[in-house]
């Protein structure tokens, strides 16, 4: 033991880092936390934390809870999903284990019949960025579809490229950056006849759409196991599961199918390996938290929760269409969406997206800034700004509207920064030759990372990354977060 630390300074110092945190609780921050708002449910996830915290995940058949609660888990998610008893699952770490999962699935199911040859995975632009990174690790060729500005992906454009190297399609139920819900049956009727398979990523949606109508209040277009050719979903605990985070699931439709998400091996003098999903030896809290949260809200209980969750989206989306020069994008699909500036009024009325957000902030509401982009053989997607709404919004509504308004009348007229001028000065940069620490005066020449913090207005750092090609870009990223954890 450490003499010169006691226990209970080491846990103050922890509280002190925490306080520096934006807060997790209360609706002040719309991405990354989704916060029931109720304090029974967090007790009942941090004892369930408790009780498992030394329980290694790795082995169910030593930590037989592991397996019931995995069992008892998937179900739940299995029947909101409409899946019968053809659908078996895995609890895994979050959305991209479970999306990772899904690619190497479909990648080994694919190679039983093409010995040769790199698979395809074909989706729309808009499919999370675990998919790129699913391709990248299990070296699939990445085929993105451009959408339509509104984020809308035509289906005749996703079933044009269905070739017999795709080993699959992925849709999104809703898509994160826009929360457009992907035309699901109409391509599972193609990918079906074709013998393709199809990932529903029900990550974001997965625990709320069930709950959730369209616009007149009647039922949403199925996208669930009740489509006949989706072989796989996706769908997080730790999102709208209200789980703390490290909890999500992927469901495959069959057994034989999902054997080959596995990993196992007796060749090694060890323990004989099996793994049903990427880690080894792993945490039992975050399986055990959203199991007790699923058992203590029930079916019910998550429909009331996206009851206030559908309120509260309705409430900001009508604010949003009342500000002068600001618009929703597309027609999203539950309780997130996208806001772009509204390029039908005059330049001295529009409101930049990403100043709005930075102005918000300065109100005490983290909204999250998403850069325009240039699809691939399709159309510019705007700059936007992402809000996350959760069941504690409703709570701050009041507040949040009026931070929402004010935000876009103190920067009303302000044009986008323009990352090239941004640029200007920098010699042509080279990302395979751009070492640590030339990518690091790189950054600290535009100003970035001088300090440990961050800076507060984030729009430069948004329209730097739209103005610099990717590659160049990512590598910047790449040193920005190495250099902020090194030791
Ligand atoms: C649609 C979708 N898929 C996948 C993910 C990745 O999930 P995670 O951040 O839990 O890895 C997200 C996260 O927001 C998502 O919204």
């Amino acid at each position: 033991m450490n003499p010169a630390a006691d226990a209970d300074s080491i846990i103050e110092r922890l509280a002190a880092l925490r306080t520096a945190d934006p807060p997790t609780h209360g609706g002040r921050v719309l991405s990354y936390v989704y916060d029931s708002g109720l304090s029974e449910l967090d007790r009942v996830a941090s004892e369930a934390v408790q009780q498992v915290l030394p329980v290694n995940g790795l082995d169910p058949t030593t930590f037989g809870s592991v397996a019931v609660l995995e069992s008892e888990l998937v179900g739940f998610v299995r029947d909101l999903l409409h899946g019968d008893a053809e659908v078996v699952g895995s609890a895994t770490s979050g959305g991209t284990e479970s999306c990772l999962l899904a690619v190497k699935t479909a990648r080994d199911v694919w190679r039983q019949t093409h010995p040769e040859g790199r698979p395809r995975l074909v989706a729309p632009t808009t499919v999370h960025a675990a998919f790129q990174k699913a391709a990248a690790y299990f070296d699939l060729v990445l085929d993105l579809v451009p959408v339509a500005p509104d984020a809308s992906v035509a289906a005749a454009d996703v079933v044009a490229r269905l070739t017999d190297d795709v080993a699959l399609v992925v849709l999104s139920a809703p898509n994160y950056p826009f929360a457009a819900l992907d035309p699901i049956a109409d391509v599972a009727a193609a990918t079906a006849a074709s013998g393709i398979a199809l990932h529903v990523d029900a990550c974001i949606g997965g625990l709320v759409l069930p709950f959730w109508t369209d616009a007149a209040g009647g039922p949403l277009p199925a996208w669930d196991f009740r489509v006949p050719g989706v072989s796989s979903v996706s769908a997080d605990l730790h999102k709208y599961g209200y789980a703390p985070k490290g909890a999500s699931v992927v469901l495959q439709r069959g057994r034989d199918r999902q054997r080959h998400q596995f990993f196992a091996t007796t060749r090694w003098p060890g323990y004989p390996v099996v793994n049903p999903t990427l880690l080894g030896s792993k945490s039992a809290s975050p399986l055990a938290a959203a199991w007790a949260i699923s058992r203590w809200l029930g079916a019910d209980g998550f429909a009331e929760l996206a009851a206030s969750c559908a309120r509260s989206t309705a409430a900001l989306r009508a604010a949003i269409a009342g500000i002068d020069g600001l618009r929703v994008v597309g027609d999203p699909v539950g309780p997130l969406f996208a806001v772009a500036t509204d390029e039908s009024v005059p330049a001295d009325r529009r409101v930049d997206p990403h100043h709005w957000a930075d102005a918000v902030r300065g109100y005490g509401f983290v909204l999250q800034l998403q850069p325009g982009m240039q699809q691939e053989g399709g159309e510019r997607l705007p700059a936007t700004t992402h809000l996350t709404v959760t069941p504690v919004t409703e709570a701050v509504l009041d507040e949040l509207t009026a931070a929402l308004t004010a935000g876009a009348d103190a920067v009303r007229g302000t044009p986008h920064v323009d990352g090239s001028a941004l640029l200007a000065g920098l010699p042509p940069l080279d990302p395979a030759a751009l070492d640590a620490d030339t990518a690091w005066a790189l950054l600290q020449g535009v100003g970035i990372g001088g300090g440990a913090e961050l800076p507060d207005a984030q729009a430069p750092l948004i329209a730097l990354i739209e103005a610099l090609p990717a590659p160049i870009a990512e590598r910047l990223l790449i040193e920005l977060l190495g250099r902020l954890v090194e030791p």
